[in-house]
């Protein structure tokens, strides 16, 4: 078999964004957008795979070395055009005999099917460059298939150097191509700037090839969505809305309720299993794990946390953090990073939870805050309950173990520990520890003063 070697384009900036940060990272349904080419050239079996960076090319290392440590990248240093990007691979591919498969960054939504179906072509037509093309009924932006009388493609033609009459071509250049290897770096070395952007286009390859005699020929795909670059924000946002429809699909098809596709957003690499049902306007994380049986929103948002079977979110906020089966959270809480919920749990309105662990068949109904807290099995935690985890210095561990009942209106002043089945009375300030099966209470008694109201009445009538 012939080998392969791919090049992604992610050196420009993206001046269209207008964004201080690159295109490359920009997230398109919780994932870089670099990542989708990534992606695809892996799950293609690729074997060396180049990426050209220059524009802050130290943050796109680092943030990829995440997902993806096989890659080698190029650095181009000045964002001259397409062509002198690709040229700057060459030094990587000096030994290597084969199909160069170029990608730009910027097509997410790109299948792989798609690129198998481009080099089956290039491989049948001995081609030289095979690219892909699509008819598009607004093709503004995109640089056009010039054809010849006999419809073979006979060049490429960016936006901005298009004659009045190439302007009414639908024909567009999707900006993916097989190169033959030898072929290709030989003609980058013809390819000059006289065009409007003053720059070295690749597309400008396609014409020196066929002038040199050889063959270059099209694949034109019939989806047109897969092939929407995203050069400003609009784009993003059509480009991200179309994954999340993908996304929200391909959850359905594997048994998953989502009442309504338009209103919730799932990112890639997120699990959930058969007979969850999702309520409108949620929002699922990349990483998220989502059991069987569940019912997810309406208005929760789920941020790469594990959430066991049976259990039900509502109008809530959960952050990295695990969520045991048969557990009910919300209305209104929010879940903290580092938290850690069993089954059969309570976390009712107005909740808060931070780095805290909460065992089995424990109820936190209402108004409360728990922080840097461990909570053993059984446990009531009264209505307007706080950790005071914080001295202004460091945070503290509160510890209550099973069976413990809190009154309402408590703060535990930590660090403390209250000891199995003991209780604490309603209103109280717990600042020392207090012993198995004991009531700890600390409040002044109240006092009643009789007659209080007519002896007040009478000073304010004299
Ligand atoms: C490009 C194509 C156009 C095609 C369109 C498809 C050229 C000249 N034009 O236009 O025919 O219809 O994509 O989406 O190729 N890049 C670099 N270094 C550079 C310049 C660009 O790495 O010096 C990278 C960018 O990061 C980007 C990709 O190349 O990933 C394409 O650049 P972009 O400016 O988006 O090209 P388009 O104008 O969209
Ligand atoms: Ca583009």
């Amino acid at each position: 078999m012939e080998s392969i070697a791919s090049i992604i384009l992610a050196a420009g900036q993206g001046k269209r964004m207008k964004s201080s940060f690159p295109k490359a990272l920009h997230p398109v349904a919780g994932s870089p957008m670099l990542s989708y080419s990534l992606e695809l050239t892996k799950s293609l079996g690729i074997g060396k795979r180049i990426v050209v960076i220059g524009q802050h090319a130290e943050k796109i290392k680092k943030e990829i070395s995440d997902i993806e440590n096989e890659i080698i990248y190029a650095y181009q240093e000045k964002q001259l055009g397409t062509a002198h990007a690709v040229q700057q691979a060459e030094k990587y591919l000096v030994d290597f005999s084969g199909i160069i498969l170029v990608l730009y960054t910027d097509v997410p939504l790109l299948k792989a099917s798609t690129i198998q179906k481009l080099i089956n072509c290039h491989k049948e037509h001995r081609a030289s460059c095979t690219l892909l093309t699509a008819n598009l009924e607004q093709p503004e932006g995109y640089g056009r298939i010039i054809r010849n009388q006999e419809g073979k493609i006979s060049g490429i033609v960016e936006q901005r150097d298009l004659t009045k009459e190439q302007g009414l071509i639908k024909e567009i250049n999707a900006g993916i191509y097989c190169f033959n290897s030898k072929e290709l770096f030989a003609a980058l070395k013809m390819v000059n700037k006289n065009n409007y952007q003053k720059e070295y286009y690749l597309t400008d390859v396609i014409k020196i090839l066929l002038d040199k005699g050889y063959v270059a020929t099209t694949v034109t795909v019939q989806d047109r969505e897969e092939i929407m670059g995203i050069n400003t924000r609009m784009d993003l946002s059509r480009v991200s809305c179309i994954l999340y429809q993908r996304n929200a699909y391909e959850h359905m098809s594997n048994g998953v309720t989502i009442i309504d596709k338009n209103n919730t957003y799932i990112d890639n690499h997120v699990k959930i299993g058969q007979d969850t049902v999702i309520y409108p306007y949620s929002i699922i994380t990349a990483g998220t794990e989502i059991g069987e049986c569940c019912h997810i929103g309406p208005y929760s948002h789920i941020i790469n946390s594990s959430i066991g079977r049976e259990t039900r979110i509502c109008s809530s906020n959960v952050e990295k953090s695990k969520i045991g089966n048969n557990t009910m959270i919300g209305p209104y809480a929010h879940i903290r990073p580092e938290s850690i919920i069993g089954d059969d749990v309570r976390i009712g309105n107005y909740v808060e939870v931070k780095k805290t662990f909460i065992d089995k068949g424990s109820k936190v109904g209402h108004l409360t805050y728990l922080g840097d807290a461990t909570l053993g099995k059984k446990v009531n935690i009264g209505a307007g309950t706080i950790t005071c985890n914080f001295d202004g210095k460091k945070k503290n561990p509160t510890t209550i173990k099973d069976g413990v009942f809190i009154g309402s209106n408590n703060a535990l002043v930590a660090p403390v520990t209250i000891d199995r089945n003991s209780y604490t009375a309603a209103g109280s300030t717990i600042t020392e520890n207090v012993p198995a099966g004991s009531l700890g209470i600390a409040r002044s008694r109240q006092k009643n003063i009789i007659d209080w109201t007519e002896k007040k009445n009478k000073r304010e009538t004299k």
